[in-house]
């Protein structure tokens, strides 16, 4: 069967942690997906989570399956924070990571909608594979201006106006993947504006809830569309705020006209994720629902978040500083604007091939710098590799 098949490309992003994993380079450095390490290099689990965990361990009495769409009280505490309340017009469904919900959502997209999805220029690259997988037809609308380094706001708003009724256009919650421009509050009541007006759907990719500026400030988008009155569906990931990688910890939210359109948009979610995936990986979502549901256990995690932030805010800083002390021929103030964890460095895919090729600093092709990999340690490194490079 495979012999006259072609190998798949590597993945864009995973792909690159399969090369560094085999690099025997010792002062190699990842800088390519977008994990969260501390100071000393490592991913830990967060205290909140290893405290949430023993209490599942010493209570779970059962492995038997979950409910398709999960525990309602998961989907219960989805929709407070992303919505800082329960929503009666939104169902929620417990999916394998972001990436399950954005699948299901592409699968119902391609079911019941245009079958065309307009993301922004540039976006995170398995957004494409995702909708390509789907059937859907991708389209760009601009987003990102290369020489300001911030929102291309003429070229966004004007392609906005344009996209027709029932197209979905895929929207960044905070933390736009891979740019860091995030929208103002106007900016997003002026999207709800236009979607309401021209009737289009948006899907919403949450990944980065609370790594931007606060769990309720990043929520500013998610209530403009809320407040429009438009159907939407929200993607959740909690691999990044609650540290939950490799549980694949995901959510999708359908925001509905009422209540009971809602309940049809749950029974095609679950009929989506019967045959994609059966029924969610349960783990995840009992760390997530027992953390959110306890008091105690919710302060530490917001404060193991906030310290994450803080700590990528920190890490932003000092790689502007760096490498403006090592006189790089472009003013690196805008990384200290840019929200979550990346920094869309401008690097061109010569100068990453460089990083990679004599550095063994891996970044992603587009010149995305997963900057919460940075370290004390790695830092003065990563400066002068980048330095040399921008020079070359
Ligand atoms: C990233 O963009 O690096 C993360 O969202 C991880 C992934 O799955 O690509």
């Amino acid at each position: 069967m495979w012999k006259e098949i072609e190998a798949a490309p590597a993945d864009a992003i995973l792909g690159l942690t399969e090369a560094f994993k085999k690099d025997t380079r010792f002062a190699k450095v990842n800088l390519g997906v977008g994990v969260y390490k501390d100071d000393e290099g490592n991913t830990p689990i967060l205290d909140s989570v290893k405290a949430a965990e023993k209490r599942i361990i010493e209570i779970q009495n059962t492995k038997s399956y979950m409910p398709i769409a999960g525990e309602a009280a998961y989907g219960e505490e989805v929709q407070k924070m992303i919505f800082g309340s329960l929503c009666d017009r939104a169902e929620t469904i417990h999916t394998p990571g972001g990436t399950g919900a954005l699948r299901v959502a592409a699968d119902l997209l391609a079911k019941f909608g245009s079958k065309t999805i307009w993301v922004s220029n540039p976006t995170w690259a398995n957004h494409n594979n995702i909708f390509q997988a789907a059937g859907l037809t991708i389209k760009t609308y601009p987003y990102y201006d290369a020489k300001t380094k911030d929102l291309d706001a003429d070229g966004f708003f004007a392609a906005l106006e344009k996209i027709p009724a029932d197209d979905c256009v895929l929207l960044h919650a905070c933390c736009h993947n891979p740019s860091g421009v995030d929208l103002s509050t106007d900016q997003w009541k002026q999207v709800a504006q236009i979607a309401q007006k021209n009737g289009w759907f948006a899907l919403v990719d949450f990944a980065y809830q609370g790594f931007g500026i606060s769990l309720d400030a990043d929520r500013i988008g998610v209530d403009e569309l809320l407040k429009s009155g438009i159907d939407f569906f929200v993607a959740s990931s909690f691999s990044k705020n609650f540290g939950l990688y490799r549980e694949r910890t995901g959510a999708l939210t359908a925001v509905a006209a009422t209540p009971a359109d809602a309940e049809t948009a749950m029974s095609h979610m679950k009929a989506t994720a019967r045959v994609l995936y059966s029924n969610p990986p349960a783990h995840g979502g009992m760390i997530v629902t027992t953390i959110l549901k306890d008091a105690e256990l919710s302060k530490l995690w917001k404060s193991e978040l906030d310290g994450m932030r803080e700590h990528i805010a920190q890490a932003r800083a000092a790689l502007a500083e760096g490498l403006t002390a090592r006189g790089v021929p472009m003013d690196c103030s805008f990384m200290t604007r840019q929200k979550g964890m990346f920094s869309f460095s401008g690097l061109t895919k010569d100068q990453v091939n460089f990083l990679k090729e004599e550095k063994a600093i891996y970044i992603v092709g587009s010149g995305r710098i997963n900057v919460a990999g940075l370290t004390h340690g790695n830092l003065g490194f990563v400066c002068d590799a980048i330095a040399e490079a921008m020079k070359k």
